[in-house]
């Protein structure tokens, strides 16, 4: 398949500024530089990206750094946009990666999925690479209409892009009902879903961006499950939020990643 595998960690709204630095220093000691194979990603609250960078930068790590979201516009001349942190600052900050459409955000916020397709457009053409979130609700799980909601999400964050862009993106399935709840679909409901949306990105963009691309699970991804998740078919990776929190339960689902999963 040739995709390479990913662990990115969502700190959320944790950590201070001393917690999050002993974080990164404690997942630096036991993951950096020994998972070639893996792309390692830490998105930190924007507060605590500078301080986790430092830790990184001083070290030359491989390990990279992620925000959690992003405003949509980039203005030309005054910013009038206060309260919002723009794609230029988070380039200054050394982020290769932002979390765009996360259901939380489209919850608290009211992010649509055009909204969340301006942010992907604008990350692009910025050289960050975006992780596009998607996720049902629970009722909408219930009523069987998973695929479909999943699929409009993708869809309309994908819309207009190039194929090239489209390739280095990376997607996530988290759904709603399994974010910080410790429910977690049975993997052939992963798996089905992860493949239903390669399918829906070869539709739009051919069978090699489908191959490309990068689709993730999260929602209560932890030690215990990683080794049935990860090694599914479809699924290149995690996105994990409570567990990215202990270091040793990072590397714990790292570990699983190098294990299982064959790529
Ligand atoms: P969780 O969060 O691992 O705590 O369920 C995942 C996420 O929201 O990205």
């Amino acid at each position: 398949m040739g995709r390479k595998a990913v662990i990115a960690g969502n700190w959320k709204m944790n950590c201070t500024w001393a917690s999050s630095v002993r974080l990164a220093q404690r997942i630096s000691d036991c993951c950096d530089k020994k998972y070639p194979d893996i792309d390692i990603i830490l998105c930190p609250p924007f507060t605590y990206i500078k301080g986790v960078a430092n830790v990184f930068s001083f070290d030359r790590s491989d390990i990279q750094l992620g925000a959690q979201n992003v405003y949509e516009e980039m203005p030309e001349g005054i910013a009038a946009a206060t309260g919002q942190v723009s794609v230029e600052m988070l380039k200054d900050l050394e982020c290769s990666y932002c979390i765009v459409g996360h259901s939380e955000c489209r919850q608290h916020n009211g992010e649509s999925d055009e909204l969340v397709a301006r942010k992907v457009k604008l990350l692009l053409e910025h050289g960050i690479i975006p992780i596009i979130c998607c996720g049902e609700s629970l009722e909408v799980n219930k009523a069987g209409g998973t695929v479909e909601f999943v699929s409009g999400q993708i869809r309309t964050a994908l819309e207009g892009l190039s194929a090239t862009d489209v390739a280095k993106s990376i997607i996530a399935y988290e759904p709603i009902w399994a974010i910080g709840t410790g429910e977690v679909p049975i993997p052939e409901k992963i798996d089905a879903i992860c493949a239903a949306i390669r399918g829906l990105v070869r539709e739009m963009f051919g069978s090699e961006v489908a191959e490309a691309v990068r689709i993730l699970y999260g929602g209560s991804l932890k030690p215990a499950n990683a080794h049935q998740i990860l090694p599914l078919e479809n699924v290149d990776g995690g996105l994990i939020g409570g567990a990215s929190l202990d270091a040793e339960d990072f590397h714990d689902i790292v570990k699983s990643a190098k294990e299982l999963m064959k790529r």
